[in-house]
């Protein structure tokens, strides 16, 4: 057995080793159990002294050799695998970017932005009051008493463990005078606090979020969003009101909107009247989401009551006022042709995203 050319075979399969695996295949071919350097220490006693002492040294020394190699090589594969590893993950600044998805705007706040909007340029200001009310604001001021039953038009959410927790955290409120909390049952109480707190002449309009403790159909939902307006001039009348809400129907839709006026009763309001539009779901002429009409009911309103006045200290014989509350929900589902309310608080993005 040539020493010198198993040293090259060995020295050149190393080499030519691809990696780490086919590294140590080569090393158990030489050194393994019936490896070729094992077998030949294996059969060094078979031999004379003198070649035995030969052999044994010359194979050892190539075994070390082989060993040291191997372990360069190893090392060597490590670093270049490691590196193919890394360049696997390196960053591609050339590729193109994964799309940001970008949300949108809810249709209940797009529809109360544009209201918001056309009444701005009208002149009217936006107030704003609490979802959590006192009964004065939500009842009392706007001339419904205890017992009254204009309060069984409103279906309310009582607030009694946040009562509690005011009367504690207020003692200057004495026990009968505690302000019984609700969930707003319109957005009429805003009228009150602004009218307490500016002088008219005044145009106001507050939209916001309401609540109602009432079934849920197509048509009803226990909150839903109204645009609250409110006109306080010495000669404001129920024609200018007209004409105030013709216009805004023109600008909301693009388009002449026939609007109607009801006779109705709000206890603030004196006359009050319920207003409707021409459906714009049939054109007037009777489908299932105005009940076969034609019209569809989109806000109550009237003229402010003197009393309404006297609760807020301004002089009823001096000023004229006319209020309404529209109901914002209404108003997305006739210009979106939206046929149930629940869609709107459903959370469907296969509904929302359609606008
Ligand atoms: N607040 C009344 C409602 O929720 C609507 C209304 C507002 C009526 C202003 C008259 C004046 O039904």
């Amino acid at each position: 057995m040539d020493i010198i050319l198993l040293k090259n075979r060995a020295i050149s399969e190393i080499q030519s080793a691809q990696n780490l695996e086919e590294l140590e295949e080569v090393f158990r071919r030489y050194l393994g159990k019936n490896g070729e350097f094992t077998q030949i220490l294996r059969s060094l006693g078979g031999l004379e002294q003198e070649e035995r002492i030969r052999v044994g040294r010359e194979t050892n020394e190539l075994k070390n050799f082989f060993i040291e190699q191997v372990e360069l090589k190893r090392r060597e594969s490590h670093g270049r695998e490691f590196q193919r590893q890394a360049e696997g993950e390196r960053i591609d600044v050339t590729a193109p970017g994964k799309r940001v998805v970008s949300g949108h705007l809810h249709p209940l706040t797009l529809v109360q932005r544009k209201a918001v909007e056309i009444f701005s340029s009208m002149g009217f200001v936006v107030a704003e009051g609490p979802e959590v009310e006192t009964e004065w604001y939500n009842f009392d001021a706007l001339r419904i008493p205890p017992n009254h039953p204009a309060r069984d038009m409103w279906d309310t959410f009582w607030l009694e463990e946040k009562q509690k927790e005011f009367e504690v955290s207020s003692p200057e409120f004495p026990k009968t005078k505690t302000p019984k909390l609700l969930l707003r049952t319109h957005t009429s109480p805003v009228q009150i606090r602004y009218m307490e707190s500016h002088n008219p002449p005044l145009r106001i309009i507050a939209p916001g979020r309401i609540f109602r403790y009432e079934a849920t159909d197509a048509s009803h939902e226990i909150n839903f969003y109204q645009l609250e307006g409110l006109m306080v001039a010495k000669d404001a009348s129920a024609a200018h009101f007209k004409g105030v809400i013709e216009e805004f129907f023109r600008r909301f839709f693009g388009k002449l909107v026939a609007v109607r006026l009801r006779p109705s009763y709000f206890p603030f309001t004196e006359p009050s009247f319920e207003v409707d539009m021409s459906c714009l779901i049939c054109g007037g002429k009777g489908c299932s989401s105005c009940a076969q009409a034609g019209w569809v009911e989109i806000m109550g309103a009237g003229m402010v009551h003197p009393s309404v006045f006297k609760a807020v200290k301004y002089m009823p014989r001096d000023w004229r006022g006319f209020a309404f509350g529209m109901g914002l929900d209404r108003l997305a589902m006739m210009k979106y042709k939206i046929g149930d309310i629940r869609l709107l608080y459903g959370g469907d993005l296969r509904f929302l995203q359609q606008f």
